[in-house]
């Protein structure tokens, strides 16, 4: 099945072609087209919604042509058509859905919708021809900190969840109190690993008590109240030890509730997906606790940990062989169903 498929939750416009058959062992990744609008909404610090739906309607058309011509693809190659409908800022996600729905009309192709969260998990797919449900994921971006149990390749359950802000915002917002550009997070990561992770005290991002969810707002306001106790002492402040601190925090956390989460129902396979997935130092820290209870991880690319729209045909696939089908009726919603 070759499904065409665009993502345009947050701040990344983006189409894709992807090939997939399961009998046949094909997990393919054809083309991968994304248009960042990172540079416009580094002047406000942070996404601008209207700007960036303004943006989305611009790109979106361009990125179709490209992805389609990268893959070598015609129209009457694909087979359906994918687009994210949910979670993420309603907006941005009405401009994929809309575009969406007027190509699958338009081609007289079956429509399918893509939680984004799934999404990024099925990231992981094309780059592990083994890898099936069930297993447990995290998925870490600038937008969700979500522990899930994946029984089938659509069925989903949260263990996890964070009570308030997603970890990437956390990152984001750390770096900005250090001054990096946002978003911050691949900085921190190059300068947490030249700092000193026992520096400064933070809380834990694991909440306390009989649960497995996260908290990433009390961390932030510790560190805009180390930053600023600093400077009203007039005492300096050592980038590279804020950043591995902060890091040493986050992935202490994770790693407690993957122990918790573990202890409550072993599993054998662990998926970590979203952009701070990227992180190298909760790579190393996932890693090690998979060496010791002998879980196989799983990590996508890079380039695949950030939003993109191949993740978004992949899981698209494995929703029609559900029989998963939208209508022409599909309305996006900004809230997560997980
Ligand atoms: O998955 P994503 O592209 O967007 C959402 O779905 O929200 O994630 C973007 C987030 C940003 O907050 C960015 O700072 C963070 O991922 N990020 C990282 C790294 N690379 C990207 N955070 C920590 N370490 C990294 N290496
Ligand atoms: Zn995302």
């Amino acid at each position: 099945m070759i499904i065409l498929a665009f993502e345009s939750s947050c701040d990344e416009t983006a189409a894709a072609v992807v090939q997939m058959d399961e009998a046949k062992g094909i997990r393919r990744i054809l083309s991968s087209a994304v248009a960042s609008q990172i540079a416009v909404h580094a002047l406000y610090g942070g996404v601008v919604p209207e700007i960036a739906s303004r943006a989305h309607a611009e790109a979106i058309s361009g990125l179709t042509d490209r992805a389609m011509s990268d893959a070598g693809v015609s129209e009457k190659e694909i087979d359906a058509v994918a687009v994210t409908s949910t979670p993420g800022l309603i907006g941005p996600l009405l401009v994929g859905v809309n575009y969406a729905k007027a190509l699958a009309y338009a081609w007289d192709k079956p429509l399918i919708a893509v939680n984004h969260i799934k999404g990024h998990v099925a990231a992981c797919y094309p780059f592990f021809p083994d890898l099936k449900p069930p297993f447990t994921a995290m998925v870490v971006s600038g937008s969700h900190s979500s522990l899930l149990e994946v029984s089938s390749f659509t069925d989903y359950r949260a263990l996890g969840l964070t009570r308030d802000d997603a970890a990437g915002e956390a990152f984001d917002k750390v770096a900005r109190v250090l001054g990096l550009p946002y978003p911050g997070g691949a900085e921190m990561d190059r300068l947490a690993s030249l700092g000193n992770p026992r520096a400064i005290a933070l809380p834990s991002v694991a909440v306390p008590g009989d649960t497995l969810d996260f908290s990433f707002s009390g961390i932030k306001t510790a560190v805009v109240n180390y930053a600023n106790t600093l400077r009203m002492k007039g005492e300096p402040l050592v980038p590279e030890d804020l950043a591995a601190s902060f890091t040493r925090a986050v992935t202490d956390g994770v790693s407690k509730r993957l122990r918790e989460a573990y202890d409550r129902r072993p599993f054998d396979r662990f998926v970590l997906a979203g952009g701070v997935s990227a992180n190298s130092h909760l790579r190393a820290a996932v890693a090690a606790f998979g060496k010791k209870r002998r879980v196989k991880v799983y990590f996508a690319p890079p380039a695949y940990c950030t939003d993109n729209a191949a993740m978004i045909g992949v899981q698209a696939y494995y929703e029609a062989l559900a029989g998963n089908y939208a209508g022409l009726d599909l309305n996006p919603s900004a809230v997560c169903d997980i």
